[in-house]
């Protein structure tokens, strides 16, 4: 496998409403791999549409969500030229190479993908076909890349299987060709997925066991990342908790969610451990943790807020940044279509 050296990719919808959620459970993740890792970072429009329109808000809406994912990588410290950022529409590998993966994929498969039957819910026959190919088109993402490592939440693990699957049935289908075009015994890695872990997964506000979403129909249940300070004080302070105070130990969070949330985003927030924050307010009431906990927020999210609104004032900045990062991911991505079109016999042009 060494013959893959080490690189990151992971993808955001540009769905709208980015939320605290997104932003400690993956953006911080994003940033902080730049350091060790080669990292290309997408805005995976292509995979926001394959709900209906009336979700994903419709052409206005969708370019608005791209530059705001966009807007909020940059503001929380993706540096666009040491890592690749741009938007999936951009690099028609991503399209071409679904293709191919949809012929090595099998019907079975994909019938077992949990979130296409969530997302579809009772109306199947109404579910759209990209809605179903979801999990191949992310499979084309991050192998057009020969990614390795691939940072997610808990909910993607199937489809990072499901993308390690098709990865082996390609080396193992067409291993002779492979061979013989000279990649060897393996043309794509079997991609390592880096689930993020329970201490970063933020939960609502409203249900410590249900995920902080942006789907919530109560806006109480998040903190948007474009909230003002006196917004995120309040949500806070309407957090739902329990009457105790906070336990000093771990083990005193058990069966208490929404205890275990708040202490988990304030230990999110201030890069420290749960551990390390119980050490200072273990025995404190919510009614002193809170407003602790809404002033940490606000002074670590209104610069990013802060620096989201700047950019996004200059739609043609990031239009330009999106520009450059899709023709840095198109050099990679072609060369990797151009080893596919060899490998499965496709004449093409050289
Ligand atoms: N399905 C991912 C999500 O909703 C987004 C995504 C698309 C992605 N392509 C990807 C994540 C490739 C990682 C790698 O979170």
């Amino acid at each position: 496998m060494s013959k893959f050296p080490p690189r990151v990719f992971s993808g955001v919808q540009p769905t709208g409403n980015l939320h605290l959620g997104n932003y400690l459970g993956a953006i911080v993740r994003f940033v902080e791999m730049q350091s060790t890792h080669d990292c290309i970072y997408c805005v995976v429009d292509m995979h926001a549409i394959t709900v209906p329109a009336s979700v994903w808000g419709g052409p206005k809406a969708l370019r608005q969500n791209t530059r705001e994912v966009t807007a909020a990588f940059l503001a929380a410290g993706i540096d666009p030229v040491k890592s690749i950022v741009f938007n999936q529409s951009q690099v028609s590998v991503h399209g071409e190479l679904t293709w191919v993966f949809n012929c090595v994929a099998r019907l079975g498969w994909l019938n077992r993908m949990i979130q296409f039957k969530e997302k579809a819910g009772k109306d199947r026959e109404n579910a759209s076909i990209g809605l179903y190919d979801y999990p191949v088109l992310m499979a084309a993402d991050i192998l057009a890349y020969f990614a390795t490592h691939v940072p997610v939440g808990e909910d993607q693990k199937q489809h990072l299987e499901l993308t390690r699957d098709i990865a082996i049935k390609f080396n193992n289908d067409f291993a002779e060709s492979i061979a013989e075009n000279g990649y060897g015994d393996a043309f794509f890695p079997v991609t390592e997925p880096l689930i993020t872990g329970p201490a970063t997964r933020v939960m609502s506000l409203r249900d410590g066991t249900k995920k902080m979403s942006k789907s919530d129909p109560s806006d109480y249940s998040r903190i948007n990342l474009t909230d003002d300070a006196d917004t995120i004080a309040q949500k806070f302070r309407k957090a739902k908790t329990d009457p105790e105070p906070l336990p000093s130990e771990m083990e005193g969070l058990k069966q208490r969610p929404e205890a275990d949330n708040l202490v988990g985003i304030y230990a999110g927030l201030s890069g420290r451990s749960k551990s390390d924050v119980l050490r200072e307010y273990g025995g404190a009431q919510f009614s002193a943790f809170k407003p602790a906990l809404a002033d940490l927020a606000v002074e670590m999210l209104a610069p990013v807020a802060g620096e989201m609104r700047r950019l996004l004032a200059d739609p043609g900045y990031i239009d330009g940044v999106l520009n450059d990062g899709a023709g840095r991911a198109r050099a990679i991505a072609e060369k990797t279509m151009d080893g596919v079109r060899d490998v499965v016999g496709f004449v093409h042009k050289t």
